[in-house]
């Protein structure tokens, strides 16, 4: 929108208010503004995703629609494979039968869950692919077939295999958003810790902002491609809590180990983390971390904001929520 775009969000159906997270870029069907506007689809229902493409008549896709839950798509994993995988398929085919080369680009959000379990060093577009999830499994149909309806059909189609990407709109099941809300909350007097899974994962965690600006420089390349988007420098969840526990003012160190670890304020010797076992995954990936070389060389694209600095801004903005 920032660049002049009419903007179109495809939402699904859902008895209560969901759209918490854009509410304030969100602008009513009768304002005749240019803004966001959303309209209701569903991955799921190949006729909604055509009625709305023939409707709108979009230059540009960027699916970011899934079950992006990790964990979750081992509970659902058709569900997962539904909307992430068929999902995909669905919006090219929509894309294939409007016909034209050049008529829309699509771009795919792939994801670094593809390196999975043989990720080993820091991955780049070459390194070996691995899915360890039902919802890697699913990407990994959706990055493919992307490819092949690029080099079938001529259609404009890339990939962003996106590494971590967080922000305070990050959803609250996710790990960072989990500590920074868990850390807010103590700050406000809660006595309960935060259970947490695997503290071991490194992560490759950038701040969303300059993914998105990835993404869009992406499509708005000469040709269709597949990029690797990442910062290059990995953290454990530990080390994600520990520097976020220090940011909100707790004078916080880790005891134990192993499914005894625990977290503790030295301030008020209360564990304000532990693990619990409940948030292991069937399967876990125990290291993701990227090499962005060729989007910095093609695309001349570097992420500008840190991770302190992506955590300080996390950490504040829950502080400051749960005190209004
Ligand atoms: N969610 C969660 N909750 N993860 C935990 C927890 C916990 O309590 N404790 C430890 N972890 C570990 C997970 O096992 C994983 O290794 C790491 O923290 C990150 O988990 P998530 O934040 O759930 O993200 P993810 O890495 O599984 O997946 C995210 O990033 C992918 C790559 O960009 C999602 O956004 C995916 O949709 C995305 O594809």
């Amino acid at each position: 929108m920032s660049q002049g775009h009419e903007v179109f969000g495809v939402r699904r159906r859902s008895s209560s208010f969901n759209t918490g997270r854009i509410d304030h870029i969100y602008k009513d069907s009768h304002i005749n503004e240019k803004g966001l506007r959303l309209v209701h689809g569903d991955m799921s229902d190949a006729s909604s995703l055509h009625r709305v493409i023939y409707q709108i008549e979009p230059d540009r896709i960027y699916n970011l629609a899934a079950q992006s839950h990790v964990g979750v798509s081992f509970d659902e994993p058709e569900y997962t494979a539904d909307t992430v995988a068929l999902g995909t398929l669905r919006l090219l085919e929509v894309i294939r039968n409007l016909g034209g080369k050049d008529a829309i680009r699509f771009y795919q959000a792939s994801t670094s869950e593809l390196f999975g379990g043989q990720a080993k060093g820091i991955l780049a577009e070459d390194s070996l692919f691995d899915p360890r999830s039902p919802y890697a499994a699913a990407k990994m149909y959706a990055h493919t077939v992307t490819k092949n309806y690029r080099d079938a059909f001529n259609i404009f189609c890339s990939t962003g295999i996106l590494f971590n990407h967080e922000s305070p709109r990050r959803g609250q099941t996710f790990v960072t958003r989990k500590i920074t809300m868990g850390i807010a909350k103590i700050l406000q007097g809660s006595d309960m810790p935060i259970y947490l899974g695997n503290l071991d994962a490194v992560r490759d965690w950038g701040h969303a902002k300059d993914y998105v600006e990835a993404m869009s420089l992406i499509l708005e390349s000469d040709k269709p491609d597949d990029f690797v988007v990442a910062t290059g420098i990995g953290h454990t969840v530990r080390d994600f809590l520990l520097l976020a526990s220090n940011i909100a003012g707790l004078k916080v160190v880790s005891e134990g180990s192993g499914r005894n670890e625990v977290v503790i304020n030295k301030q008020t010797n209360k564990i304000i983390a532990m693990v619990d076992p409940r948030y292991f995954r069937p399967l876990e990936v125990n290291q993701l971390i990227g090499d962005a070389s060729k989007i910095r060389k093609t695309l001349g694209w570097v992420p500008k904001i840190s991770f302190e600095e992506m955590v300080t801004e996390m950490v504040k903005h829950d502080i400051e929520l749960l005190r209004k």
